[in-house]
Parts: structure tokens; sequence; C-alpha cells
């Protein structure tokens, strides 16, 4: 994808369109969750951004850390999935909300929840904005999905192509001039 460029008409979900998901998905786990000892753990670095808009939706007391994991190289998965920081709370007792930007082949978050069911958690769940499951290689059980997703690079709203785009408020169809 060498050449790559971003125009107007390539939105895929609108700003006011994730919000208004997002909204969904906070109430929903605000009725599941009532009552638990919530952790929320964002997985960095691309759900930085609907991690922040998710919590401040969540009508509950909860507590958050991070995990930061890589995987892609430029625009393709190496299947390497290496971990870049690892939360030190105790999770025994926890309910964890795992809260991932995209799950694509599902080899990170596989590897994530490997980690995390080691610490021995109370209970553990999955949430990710998006599913591009027509590229799975793992089958991973997803609890709270924001959309499904075709096959296609997307950036914008926390997650990037080369480390840009990730500030875009909406998500965007990457365009390789390649494919033209
Ligand atoms: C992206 C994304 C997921 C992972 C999904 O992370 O944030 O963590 O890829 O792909 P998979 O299901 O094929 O494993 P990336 O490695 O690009 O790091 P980033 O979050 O720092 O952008």
């Amino acid at each position: 994808m060498a050449n790559t460029f971003l125009n107007g008409s390539n939105i895929l979900f609108t700003q006011s369109e994730i919000e208004q998901r997002v909204n969904e998905i906070a109430a929903q786990i605000s009725i599941d969750y009532r009552g638990a000892n919530l952790l929320v753990v964002g997985i960095l670095k691309g759900a930085f951004m609907f991690f922040a808009d998710l919590i401040r939706k969540i009508n509950l007391e909860l507590t958050i850390d991070f995990i930061a994991a890589q995987s892609y190289i430029k625009d393709a998965s190496t299947g390497n999935v290496r971990l870049l920081y690892d939360p030190l709370v105790d999770l025994s007792g926890k309910d964890v909300l795992l809260v991932e930007d995209i799950i694509d082949t599902g080899l990170t978050m596989s590897k994530i929840i490997d980690i995390i069911k080691k610490k021995s958690p109370h209970s553990l769940k999955i949430c990710a904005l998006l599913d591009k499951s027509e590229r799975r290689v793992v089958d991973v059980g997803i609890d709270y999905i924001g959309f499904k997703i075709p096959n296609s690079f997307i950036v914008g709203y926390g997650l990037d192509y080369e480390g840009r785009y990730r500030n875009l408020p909406d998500i965007k169809v990457l365009v390789s001039e390649d494919n033209d």
C-alpha cells in the first residue's frame, strides 16, 4: 500500500454514528455489570479513543488499566504479537472487560486472553468496536461488538496506518492508488 490517500467520500462510520453506538454499548455494560467489580482494560494504542469515550458513558463505579500490544507492521498483521505493557494490578476477584478497537485475525486478542486468564480474574469479557470477521484466523468470542466491517483497511478514531490518522474523528477506508 505504497501510495495511500484519504478523501471526504470514504467515510465508513461518522463521528455521530460512532457516538450513538458507543452510548448503546455503554448502556448495556452498565446493566450487565451492576454490582460487579468492574476493571476495564484498554488495549493500546488503537483502543485509546474508544476506551475513553466508552468508560465516560458507563454509569457504574469502575477501575481501569491498559495492555499494550503490537502485531501490525505497516498494513499487514505479522501474527507475532509483542506485549509491550502488561497490567500489574491484582486481577483476582475482578470482572475484567477487555476493550479493543478492532479484532481482525484474532491473534492479538487470543494472546491477551491467555495472559489475562493466567491472572485468575473473577470473569472476563471482550468488547470490540470493530469486528472484521472475514479475516479471522483464531476463534474469539466477542461479548460486545460495535460494528461488523468488511475486509478493507480502515483508519481513524484510534486506528492508524504507519502511525498516522489515529486522531481522525470518523472511521475511514484507506484507499490505495495501486488498487484503482
Ligand atoms: C491492531 C488493533 C488490534 C490488532 C487486531 O493493533 O489495535 O490490537 O491490530 O489485529 P489482529 O486481530 O489481526 O491481531 P496494532 O498491532 O496495529 O497496534 P496498535 O493498536 O498500537 O495500532
